[in-house]
Formats: C-alpha cells, sequence, structure tokens
C-alpha cells in the first residue's frame, strides 16, 4: 500500500461502485450473494481489506484500520437497509398473492341422507327393536321347501302363482317373501320367539308399483296363548309410531296359506286423517301389510307343538311403507339414486 491517499482513492471508488451497484438489486437473493462479494473476509472487496494489515507499514496501520472500518460499518449499513427493504416489499408481494376474503361466503358442503329405505328400515327395526324384538337375517337364495312348502304352499297350490318366482334350478329360487325366515327361525329357536326378519325379496313383476327386487320385513311372535288381539295391539302400537299417533288400524279378513286366519291391515290415510284423498283413493283408508294368526300346520312342520304354542306373523313391504311415508309414486325412484329426489327426503 504506497499510501493513504491510494487507499482513499480505492475505497471512494469501492463505495461509489457499493452505490451504484445497489441501485440494481432487485431481490434479497441478489444482495445476499452481492453483500457476500464484497463482505467476505477472504474474497470480498471489503472484507479483504484487513487481511492485508500485514503489508502496511507500521506508522499507517491505525489509519488505514480506520478507514477500512469506517467504509465496513458503511456498506454494512447499506446492505442492511437494502435487506430490510427489499424484505419488507417480497413479504408485501406474498401478503398480496395469498391474501384471502374472509367475507366471502362460505362454500357449503352437502349433507348426506341415508335411502328413504334404509330409513324406513331403520325406523322399523328401532320400533320392533324397542319392543323386544330380535333381528334375523334371513337368505335371499331358498330352497323351494323354505319360502313355500314349510309355510303351507305345496307344489300346485294356487298361492305359488300370486307371487311369479325366479327360480335359479328346480330346487333353488330368489325368495319371494322374508316369511321364508320364519321357517328357519321356528326350526332353529324354542319358543318364546320374537323376531323380525327385513331383507329384499324378488318377483317377475314389473310397474308403478310393483318392481322384481323389493324390501320386505317379516314379523313372528310364538309363545304360549298368543292371539289375534296380540297381533292388533302390536300392530296398533306399531302403525302409531311409523305415521302418528292418531293414526288407527282395521283388519280385514284375507287369505294366506301360512297364517289361520288372516288379515290384510288398513290404516286410516295419514294424509287426509280418515276424510278421503288422492293418497287412500277417497276411501279413508291405506292397506299396508298381511297379517295373520301362524298356521298350526306351519309350526308342527317346523317342530312346535301347535297344542301349547300360537304365533302370530306380519309382512309389511318396505318400499310401499316408504312409498307412502314420503309421497313417491313411482317405486322406480327408489332405484334410480337421482339425487334430485332423494335429496327432498330427509327426516
Ligand atoms: N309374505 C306375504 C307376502 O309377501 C306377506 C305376509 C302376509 C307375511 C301375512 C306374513 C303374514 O307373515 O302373516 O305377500
Amino acid at each position: 500500500m504506497a499510501d493513504l491517499n491510494e487507499l482513499s482513492e480505492k475505497l471512494s471508488g469501492i463505495r461509489q461502485e457499493i452505490k451504484d451497484e445497489l441501485l440494481k438489486i432487485e431481490n434479497s437473493k441478489h444482495a445476499f450473494e452481492y453483500r457476500k462479494s464484497i463482505m467476505d473476509s477472504k474474497t470480498g472487496k471489503i472484507g479483504s481489506l484487513m487481511r492485508e494489515m500485514g503489508k502496511v507499514p507500521n506508522e499507517m496501520k491505525a489509519e488505514y484500520g480506520k478507514k477500512v472500518n469506517e467504509i465496513r460499518t458503511w456498506a454494512q449499513e447499506q446492505f442492511d437497509e437494502l435487506e430490510t427493504k427489499l424484505k419488507e416489499a417480497e413479504m408485501n408481494l406474498r401478503y398480496e398473492s395469498e391474501k384471502i376474503d374472509v367475507t366471502m361466503p362460505a362454500k357449503m358442503q352437502k349433507r348426506g341422507n341415508l335411502h328413504p329405505n334404509t330409513m324406513v328400515r331403520n325406523q322399523l327395526v328401532d320400533i320392533f327393536g324397542s319392543m323386544g324384538f330380535e333381528i334375523y337375517e334371513g337368505k335371499e337364495i331358498e330352497t323351494d321347501y323354505y319360502n313355500f312348502t314349510a309355510l303351507n304352499i305345496p307344489q300346485d297350490h294356487p298361492a305359488r302363482d300370486m307371487q311369479d318366482t325366479f327360480y335359479l334350478s328346480p330346487e333353488f329360487l330368489l325368495r319371494t317373501q322374508t316369511s321364508s325366515g320364519q321357517v328357519h327361525v321356528m326350526e332353529e329357536q324354542e319358543p318364546p320367539i320374537k323376531i323380525i326378519s327385513p331383507g329384499k325379496v324378488f318377483r317377475s313383476d314389473d310397474d308403478a308399483t310393483h318392481s322384481p327386487m323389493f324390501s320386505q320385513m317379516e314379523g313372528l311372535v310364538v309363545d304360549k296363548g298368543i292371539t289375534l288381539c296380540d297381533l292388533q295391539g302390536l300392530l296398533n302400537a306399531f302403525v302409531e309410531r311409523i305415521f302418528g299417533e292418531s293414526t288407527k288400524t282395521r283388519f280385514r279378513p284375507s287369505y294366506f296359506p301360512f297364517t289361520e286366519p288372516s288379515v290384510e291391515v288398513d290404516v286410516s290415510c295419514f294424509q287426509c286423517k280418515g276424510c278421503g284423498c288422492k293418497l287412500c283413493k277417497g276411501t279413508g283408508w291405506i292397506e299396508v301389510l298381511g297379517a295373520g294368526v301362524v298356521n298350526k300346520k306351519v309350526l308342527d312342520g317346523c317342530g312346535i307343538d301347535s297344542n301349547v304354542y300360537s304365533g302370530i306373523a306380519f309382512g309389511i313391504g318396505i318400499d310401499r311403507i316408504a312409498m307412502l311415508k314420503y309421497g313417491i309414486n313411482n317405486i322406480k325412484l327408489l332405484f334410480e339414486s337421482d339425487l334430485r329426489v332423494l335429496d327432498q327426503i330427509d327426516d
């Protein structure tokens, strides 16, 4: 180092260069790199000046050190200032790009609901469950024996024609009624028996109120001294809970081979309260299920002594109840999964 004047000149050159360069810097990465090129103690333009102290004559060392320190402090300030400014600008840019409008209305999550058939089945299970009924899961593929013969519908019995059956083989078929479950339960369990058996049934039938696959729920009570009065009491309690407290039942004589006597059960129209409307076709009554006192032949065939025990049974169409309850006029709507329809039905 020739003399201090030369150093001063060099330093003002560096100072000017830094000033010029800082004006061009646009981001903190660039600022960081430039700072390093100036301040690094080994390679930096200013940082390395201190290492040259050794070459400076002793009498100039103090002044040299002072000048280098001065420019180093100045440069540090310049960098700090610029970096603060750049960081702030960058943060603002980020805030701007990540800005959210908290006043925007939220996207509402659509709440799903259960299928009408499922809702009705759950209600039936709840109602009968609370009366002490247990659930029996029957089989969808049955033998001719359980679906017909054991229910007092022998081969060639005209009642077989009432239910158009899908036969899988001469012996096996898709059950046409959940009543087939009755036979299994009576064969497997000793009375007292109190079961419901909900499930799918199949018939070759297809129009606005019939579908080849639909759902039923069978009910069976077997014990000593069970009578038609028990059936009436049970079904009264059931319809009040499913259709509303003011709903009444009416028993009409009917015929089912597996019950004797057999009845068809109507409920007072829960829409017009019995005055007559479209739903009840002006009669004030709606047919909802078949029922009766279990035929002695069926009990005996299942190994239950009909001189000791008696039983009552009923079969409810789940789809039919869903259609009535929710005002669905075509059974196909229950199978099409059209959300415009299903969304309107919620309990
Ligand atoms: N299984 C009959 C049907 O599908 C319904 C039925 C009627 C069931 C009377 C019963 C009953 O248990 O007692 O049409």
